[in-house]
């Protein structure tokens, strides 16, 4: 740099500074992640509300498809309208009929995690028959796949590639079915070597049944180390 004309070396922070800008604005203007919307949806949202598409029967707050189905059916809302009721809702709840126990709290989530949550919720809530992609493998295979397990973890009976967290077909065989399923419900109680802790979200014993807990434990007790297919 030190040989380019005075001219040329005065525009080269500036040039710097642009290509930042572009940068950092490039992340606001990122497309909704639906996928990502549905796993965020399922931990964040999901302790309260039921909503078909993501498989969560929660009832401290209304029923996301009860509440946009009827609008939908009479043509007057669509996908984007609804995305726009959720990002206002998250912003800035509505208290609930003078019981500020029962209401939402505000800004759950922000940014890009909003975003994703209110594209998903605009495209499922109050579709008739929306219900969760259907996975083979029996009810633990269900669950795992309902609540995005596979969105972190690779487990390859589950088409599941995921690298946030551990690779379950290297650490799970060997362990009991006590210790999957305190991973799965307390989560930071051991945190697994070289991973973060805070990461894998630690309501999974809210918003999954006791019954389905058991399923998934089962499943991976069984499954994890197999090849897919086997
Ligand atoms: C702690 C419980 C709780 C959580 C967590 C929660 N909500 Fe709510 N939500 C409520 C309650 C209660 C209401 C009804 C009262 C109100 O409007 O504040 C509500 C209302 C709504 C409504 C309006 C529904 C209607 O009938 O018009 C939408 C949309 C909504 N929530 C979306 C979300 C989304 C998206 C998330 C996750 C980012 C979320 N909520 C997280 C409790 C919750
Ligand atoms: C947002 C990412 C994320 C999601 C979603 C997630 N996890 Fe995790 N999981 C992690 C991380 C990171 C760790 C390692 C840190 C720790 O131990 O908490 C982990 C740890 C684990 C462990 C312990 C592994 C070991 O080394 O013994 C098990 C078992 C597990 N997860 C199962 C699940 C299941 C089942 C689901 C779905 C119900 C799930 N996880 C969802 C990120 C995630």
């Amino acid at each position: 740099m030190q040989n380019f004309p005075k001219p040329i070396r005065l525009l080269a922070p500036l040039v710097a500074l642009i290509a930042t800008v572009v940068v950092v604005s490039g992340c606001g203007t990122t497309q909704p992640d639906i996928a990502r919307g549905r796993v965020l949806f399922t931990s964040k949202c999901g302790v309260c509300h039921a909503l078909a598409q993501a498989g969560t029967t929660a009832t401290i707050g209304p029923d996301l498809d009860d509440a946009f189905a009827a609008a939908r059916e009479a043509g007057g809302f669509d996908a984007a309208t609804i995305e726009g009721i959720v990002e206002a809702q998250v912003d800035d709840p509505r208290p609930s009929n003078g019981n500020p126990a029962a209401s939402m709290p505000a800004k759950i989530v922000e940014g890009q995690d909003l975003n994703d949550i209110a594209a998903y919720v605009g495209k499922y809530a109050g579709v008739p028959g929306a219900a969760p992609p259907e996975v083979e493998g029996g009810p633990g295979a269900q669950v795992f796949a309902n609540n995005g397990c596979g969105g972190c973890h690779t487990l390859a009976v589950a088409n599941a590639g995921g690298t946030t967290g551990p690779d379950l077909d290297e650490v799970l065989p060997g362990q009991s079915e006590a210790e999957i399923e305190e991973s799965i419900v307390d989560p930071n109680a051991k945190i697994a070597q070289g991973y973060p802790a805070n990461v894998m979200p630690e309501n999974f014993k809210e918003t999954i049944q006791p019954e389905e807990i058991k399923e998934l434990v089962e499943f991976l007790a069984e499954n994890a180390g197999k090849k897919s297919g086997g």
